[in-house]
C-alpha cells in the first residue's frame, strides 16, 4: 500500500509540474525603458518645465496580460532622485520593487538607472503607476493595462473599443517648489491660551482634494463632534484625520 501511495504521490508532483508548466508559458515578460528628464509642456495658455518619462503626459501605457512579468528600466535623466510606484500590483514577496522612496527603496538618483520587477499576480484591469517621491508624481504619471490571462476573457461582454482616460492635475507652476516654498512660508497660527483651561476647537477642512492631520504638539485633542453631530463615546487622539467637507 505505502507503494503506491508513494507512486500516487509522484503522479500527483508529475502532472502539477506539467499544469505549472502549462500555467508558466501563458504567461509572458516584457521590458519597458523609462527616461526621465525635464520636458516643456504646455496647458491652459501656460509652458513650464517639468520632469516626465519619455517627454510624454501622461508617461507611457504598460500593457500586460494577467499573471505577467514587466521589468521597467528607469533611467534618470532629470535633476533630482525619483522611485516609481506601480499602483494597485499587490507583488506578494517582492516589496522591493514596490517603489515606496526611502522604505523600499532610496530614489534614483540623477544619471543613475535602477530595474524594476512588476510582478502581476491576481490584478487584472486598469492600474496606474506613479512617481513615489514628494509631489513628483503630479508629471510622472501613466495607466497600467491588464489584460485577462491569455485564453480567459472579460467577466462581460466584450467590448467594441476601449480607450484610457488619465485624470490628472495642471499646476502652473513647479509644483515641488510650490510645496517647498509653502513649507517655508510663515502661515503658523498663533492663539494665546490658559494654562490648565479647556477650549473648543471648530475645524473646517477646504483644501482641495486631500485629507490633512491636525495635531497640537505635546497635547491631546478630544473628539467631541463630527460632520454636525456629536460622537459617541469621546475619543481621544493625538493625531486627527480630517477628510475634504470635514
Ligand atoms: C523611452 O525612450 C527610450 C529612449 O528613447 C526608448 O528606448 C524607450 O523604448 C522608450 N520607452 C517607451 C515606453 O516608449
Ligand atoms: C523649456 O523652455 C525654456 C524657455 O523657452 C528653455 O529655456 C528651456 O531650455 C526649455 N527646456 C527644455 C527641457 O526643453
Ligand atoms: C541600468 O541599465 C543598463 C542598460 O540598460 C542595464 O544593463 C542595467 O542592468 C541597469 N541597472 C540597473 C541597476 O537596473
Ligand atoms: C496623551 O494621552 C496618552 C495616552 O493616553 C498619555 O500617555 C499622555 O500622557 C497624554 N499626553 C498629554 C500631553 O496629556
Amino acid at each position: 500500500m505505502g507503494t503506491v501511495s508513494a507512486f500516487e504521490f509522484v503522479g500527483f508532483v508529475f502532472v502539477s509540474g506539467i499544469l505549472m508548466v502549462l500555467c508558466m508559458a501563458q504567461t509572458n515578460v516584457h521590458y519597458y525603458d523609462f527616461v526621465l528628464k525635464e520636458t516643456n509642456f504646455t496647458r491652459l495658455c501656460s509652458t513650464k518645465s517639468m520632469l516626465t518619462v519619455n517627454e510624454s503626459f501622461p508617461g507611457p501605457i504598460i500593457r500586460a496580460h494577467k499573471g505577467d512579468t514587466v521589468y521597467v528600466n528607469v533611467h534618470n535623466e532629470g535633476d533630482y532622485g525619483v522611485t516609481i510606484h506601480w499602483h494597485g500590483v499587490k507583488q506578494p514577496r517582492n516589496p522591493w520593487s514596490d517603489g515606496p522612496e526611502y522604505i523600499t527603496q532610496c530614489p534614483i538618483e540623477p544619471r543613475s538607472n535602477f530595474t524594476y520587477e512588476v510582478i502581476l499576480s491576481k490584478e487584472e484591469g486598469t492600474l496606474w503607476w506613479h512617481a513615489h517621491s514628494d509631489w513628483t508624481r503630479a508629471s510622472i504619471h501613466g495607466a497600467i493595462v491588464v489584460y485577462p490571462a491569455i485564453g480567459t476573457t472579460f467577466p462581460f461582454l466584450k467590448p467594441d473599443e476601449e480607450e484610457i482616460i488619465v485624470l490628472g492635475s495642471w499646476y502652473k507652476g513647479d509644483v515641488n517648489k510650490m510645496v517647498a516654498e509653502s513649507l517655508e512660508t510663515e502661515t503658523t497660527y498663533r492663539w494665546l491660551v490658559d494654562y490648565g483651561k479647556t477650549y473648543l476647537l471648530r475645524i473646517v477642512n477646504a483644501v482641495m482634494n486631500v485629507e490633512l492631520f491636525f495635531a497640537i504638539a505635546q497635547h491631546n485633542l478630544t473628539v467631541v463632534g463630527i460632520d454636525g453631530a456629536y460622537v459617541y463615546g469621546f475619543c481621544t487622539v493625538i493625531l486627527k484625520d480630517i477628510s475634504v467637507g470635514v
